[in-house]
């Protein structure tokens, strides 16, 4: 059975034919499904790209989507996400699509015989996000093979950051991270810490990040603007950037903290593109998890 926890969970086969895949699903088509399968999407964490993306995979792809909202569920009533997942397998479920704030929530799981697609867990991994990212990456250079990505901000508290920095030096890029001292992680061991203006020198890619105020204990004590001051995508520094090179962030953004607001779509910025390509990722993801090459026309 197909399941998209980490990214760890694909070979580099696997990794190469869902980019082709949601590459060559970019151009818009509603399918029809035959087999008529349906998919839940459960969140325990606020979400607008990630949802309504793969909302909108489902709907292009034909399948019935199970409205299911956490704070009018059962969870309410003390449920576990096992016996959730359980029940909807029970009724008749094809795969679950999950966000949850606990980091590796899927080991709770594997007594659940559906595919489970992580949306998200906690400050561990986010693969849908890294598989549109490396789509957008790869639309853009072709390949990944000494590409300097830096990953700026937050890294610390970012599954986007973890997921990225493994996938990407698996893939033979050079890894760099920048941003406030406090915020590195000696945990993540794929890149080097560099300085904003090093970072400004060296990347084909910028991969801003936003601060995960949500997971930070203390208040850290910056604010807005001595932020962006010192670690933000300035105008000035963009214009500094190398040619070539583009901007990402995962978003949400927060305009005038990690990165200026006449930044976010300027030339460079591939930030809306990545959600584009995030619709066709999680179509890829959706048809491999389902089986449903043979099934839809
Ligand atoms: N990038 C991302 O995961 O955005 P959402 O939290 O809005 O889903």
């Amino acid at each position: 059975m197909f399941q998209l926890r980490t990214l760890d969970d694909l070979t580099a086969t696997e990794l190469d034919h869902l980019l082709t895949e949601a590459n060559s699903l970019l151009v818009k088509k509603e399918f029809e499904c035959h087999s008529q399968k349906s998919v839940a999407n459960l969140f325990f964490e606020p979400s607008t790209r990630t949802k309504t993306s793969f909302e909108m995979a489902e709907h292009q792809l034909g399948l019935h989507v199970l409205p299911f909202d956490v704070e009018h569920s059962s969870v309410k009533k003390g449920e576990t996400l096992y016996d959730t997942v359980k029940t909807l397998e029970a009724i008749g479920c094809d795969a679950v699509v999950i966000r949850h704030p606990e980091q590796a929530y899927y080991k709770d799981l594997e007594g659940v015989s559906i595919p489970v697609i992580n949306a998200g867990d906690g400050a561990g991994d986010h693969p849908t996000q890294s598989l549109l990212d490396l789509l957008t990456i790869q639309q853009e250079f072709l390949f990944f093979q000494n590409l300097n990505i830096v990953i700026a901000g937050d890294v610390r508290h970012s599954r986007v950051a973890r997921t990225n920095a493994r996938i990407l030096r698996k893939l033979g890029a050079r890894v760099y991270f920048t941003g406030p001292p406090q915020w590195m992680d000696e945990d993540i061991t794929e890149g080097k810490v560099v300085s904003m203006d090093e970072a400004l020198e060296i990347a084909d890619v910028i991969m801003l990040l936003r601060i995960q105020v949500e997971r930070h204990e203390e208040t850290g004590g910056w604010t807005k603007e001595s932020y962006h001051e010192t670690y933000g995508l300035t105008e000035e520094r963009e214009i500094r950037m190398k040619s070539g090179s583009i901007i990402m962030h995962p978003a949400p953004f927060n305009r005038g903290v990690e990165i200026a607001d006449t930044v976010v779509e300027c030339e460079r910025s591939r930030i809306f593109k990545q959600m584009t390509n995030g619709v066709a990722v999680r179509k890829a993801v959706l048809k491999r998890a389902l089986s449903l090459e043979e099934e839809i026309v």
